[in-house]
């Protein structure tokens, strides 16, 4: 039997999901459930004076109306951290507002209709500060984070000697990129259900072990008492991979009611309470020798975090690690603005940095009046430049080759406006794509049952990403058995903890788990096979024995896990494993990498930009499922063409609110925008990584998506556009 890891295995879960009967979080009908609608603040920067609730109180079918009048009871402040990546999240404990649309009141009634039409009915009063929305106008404010809200980095980082002999060529620009949305289909969403001092969530999360532990901490109970489930996630990108306000609000309306509570975020209410990718102003200096050679990097970041809690934005870490240069200088400030806090958005950092760096880079090409594609081969890092570490495994220049051929790329003239089709210009750009490898401590349980069929479980969550898919594909090759026999499921506090889905690390992390889980139950049932009196294989060396399609086989004998099974007399055989990172990132540096390379045609007279074409080559480790790889990395790349051309969260500078507040207003890539994307996985064999050789690739997809776009709209037009998105009023 062939192995199934790497196959382009149909999703396990595609049924359930095109027939509607995947159920998410808002889709669970429990007995006696009502709805809860939140009502947010329509001031940026102030207080609440008054709650008038008198009216709604008395339309139809209202229970509760929660207001910062009395402030639900928690057992503990909310406002506190117990982990750094943990939100400060707004549950009327205070009067005080710190953004628009800030959860300032909550209103329970019987339907959901019911409880917007009272909640339209209650009517708050404000004492209204200034509000300070603009970054820029700001920026004498900005301050050094702190390496706690820099997931450990430093702020700023010199890296190297300065250089001694004196630079050929210099760029030194600055590149903004806007505030962003995920926006994914299914918006943020919340059943609670308490029984007694139990506590069950259906929550749309990216990790329910984070929910688990937070929400026991708040509500004062151990984390056994609250169970966190979500079998099905409509997407995630980020935004749902911490606690917000409106999972603790559907608990305490669950609690105040005493009926199972169901809550769920109006598109609207996604653009205030849940995060989003800061603006950011990135001024990026490189100098050079004549040849190409980086002698001076320096990259300064300028972004935004709210007033009341902390995230930043980590752009200049990709500047750290992406190419030598005698020198490398990079620092990250923050300005406190009345907004949300942001939050974790595809590829956080590396998306806004390397646009900027991977745009810089183009710049310094045509400086140089060198080939872009062969300064960055000039620039190869051979070493990691922030550790001087050796890599686990590095395929860039494999990737640069191979993408490069299949695009043509050396039938490009670098002269701006040089390519033509019929009226259209013809842009030509490429960049770099790089993600760091993550992982974290993950178990799995595996379990033999009576007909030798095998089921997986592991907490987790499956974000649409395909997880349901490549770990049974794993356990079925550890176990010698096809697809079909194994089933795996996940998301679930009850199954074994895992960690968050975020930085592309649960096929490394869980998959590592169910490997071994996987091998250590087949490990089981070999011992047993080869020490039952009954069994063809007693007396032979269980090391000698193999797994194949079902059968257990040693020197032309043979048992299977069906037989072994009846024999016995067991109802499960059951084997559970812990996969944690071990001392790998001391010796060996570890990173994806890819290159990215696009095509644009832009309309002389309206300025208009489409991507025509797409050729990508990534290096990221063992592909457990070329299908669902490949479509991780469509994912990324149409994420990339938004953000490159349209995605842009537009502040109103009077009122601080976010004025793009619907699909209509914030606009994403749909199929016309997307042209065909041409995916190659170099192929990458990284012992070091982990027991899978797994890198992960969710993120690195949106990576140099927008650097390639932008250097192939200044290829067509010679309009350098240092701002995104490139709408057409900055091309013409
Ligand atoms: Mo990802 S932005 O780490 O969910």
């Amino acid at each position: 039997m062939d192995n199934t890891v790497g196959k382009p295995l149909d999703r396990v879960d595609g049924r359930l999901k095109v027939t509607g009967a995947a159920k998410y979080s808002a889709e669970y009908p429990l007995e006696g459930l009502v709805h809860a609608v939140i009502i947010t603040s329509t001031i940026a920067h102030g207080s609440v004076t008054r709650v008038d609730t008198q009216e709604a109180r008395k339309a139809p079918g209202v229970l509760a109306i929660l207001t910062p009048d009395h402030p639900p009871k928690l057992a503990r402040d909310p406002s506190k951290k117990q982990k750094p990546q943990d939100r400060f999240v707004h549950v009327m404990q205070t009067r005080k507002v710190d953004y628009q649309r800030q959860p300032v009141a909550l209103v329970i009634a019987d339907t959901l209709e019911r409880a917007t039409h009272a909640a339209a009915l209650v009517k708050i009063q404000y004492r209204e500060s200034k509000a300070k929305v603009n970054l820029l106008a700001e920026r004498s404010r900005a301050y050094t984070p702190k390496p706690e809200a820099m997931n450990g980095r430093q702020a700023d980082l010199v890296q190297g000697k300065a250089p001694t002999v004196k630079a050929a060529a210099q760029v030194d620009t600055t590149y903004t990129t806007p505030y962003e949305h995920h926006n994914p289909m299914e918006p943020h969403a919340t059943t609670a259900v308490w029984d007694g001092e139990k506590l069950t969530v259906y929550d749309a999360t990216q990790g329910v072990f984070n929910v688990r532990e937070r929400l026991a901490a708040l509500f004062g109970l151990p984390p056994e008492n609250v169970r966190v489930i979500t079998k099905f996630i409509g997407g995630g990108f980020g935004c749902k991979g911490s606690t917000w306000a409106h999972t603790v609000l559907a608990a305490i309306a669950a609690r105040t009611v005493s009926r199972p509570v169901k809550l769920v975020l109006r598109r609207e209410q996604m653009f205030g309470p849940v995060g989003f990718r800061p603006e950011t102003h990135q001024r990026v200096r490189l100098q050079a020798q004549k040849d190409g050679k980086l002698l001076d990097v320096r990259h300064e970041v300028l972004t935004a975090t709210s007033t009341f809690d902390e995230f930043i934005e980590p752009c200049a870490a990709v500047t750290r690690i992406l190419y030598a240069s005698e020198q490398i200088s990079t620092s990250h400030r923050a300005v406190r603005l009345n907004l949300g806090t942001p939050t974790f958005m595809r590829a956080p950092g590396e998306a806004s940095g390397s646009h900027a760096l991977e745009c810089a880079m183009d710049e310094l090409a045509y400086t140089l009046g060198m080939d872009p594609l062969a300064l960055r081969l000039r620039n190869h890092a051979d070493l990691d430049p922030e550790t001087g570490k050796p890599w686990s495994s590095k395929s860039l220049k494999e990737c640069y080759r191979v993408a490069a051929e299949k695009f043509g790329w050396a039938r490009r003239d670098p002269v701006p406006r040089s390519m033509k089709d019929g009226r259209a210009l013809i842009g030509w750009g490429m960049a770099t794509a790089t993600y760091p490898v993550h992982r974290s401590k993950a178990g799995a349980r595996a379990s033999l049952l009576p007909d030798g069929r095998v089921r997986v479980v592991s907490g987790s969550q499956d974000l649409g990403t395909g997880s349901y898919t490549v770990f049974t594909q794993v356990a079925a090759d550890a176990l010698g058995l096809p697809p079909s026999q194994v089933s795996f499921d996940l998301g679930d506090t009850q199954m074994p903890q895992t960690p968050v889905s975020g930085g592309s690390q649960t096929a490394a992390s869980t998959g590592s788990a169910v490997k071994l889980a996987a091998l250590a139950l087949r490990d089981k049932a070999i011992a047993l096979a080869v020490a039952d009196t009954a069994s063809p294989l007693v007396g032979l060396k269980a090391e000698d024995v193999r797994v194949d399609n079902g059968q257990l086989v040693s020197g032309g004998k043979k048992d299977s896990y069906a037989a072994l099974m009846k024999r016995q007399k067991l109802d499960s055989l059951d084997a559970e494993a812990d996969a944690g990172p071990g001392k790998e990132k001391e010796r060996y540096a570890m990173h994806s990498f890819g290159a990215q390379f696009a095509e644009v045609r832009v309309d002389p007279d309206l300025g208009e930009v489409r991507v025509s074409r797409w050729v990508a080559a990534f290096g990221a480790g063992n592909i457990l499922n070329s299908k669902t790889a490949r479509s991780q990395m469509y994912g990324g790349i149409v994420m990339g063409i938004g953000m490159a051309l349209m995605e842009h969260s537009v502040v109103d500078p009077r009122s601080g609110r976010f004025i793009t507040q619907d699909l209509a207003d914030y606009h994403v890539p749909v199929n016309p925008d997307v042209p065909d994307i041409d995916i190659t996985f170099v192929p990458e064999n990284d012992p070091h990584v982990n027991p899978i050789g797994v890198k992960g690739i969710g993120e690195i997809g949106i990576t140099g998506v927008s650097a390639a776009i932008a250097n192939a709209v200044f290829h067509a037009t010679g309009r350098r556009v240092r701002e995104l998105p490139l709408t057409l009023d900055k091309i013409l």
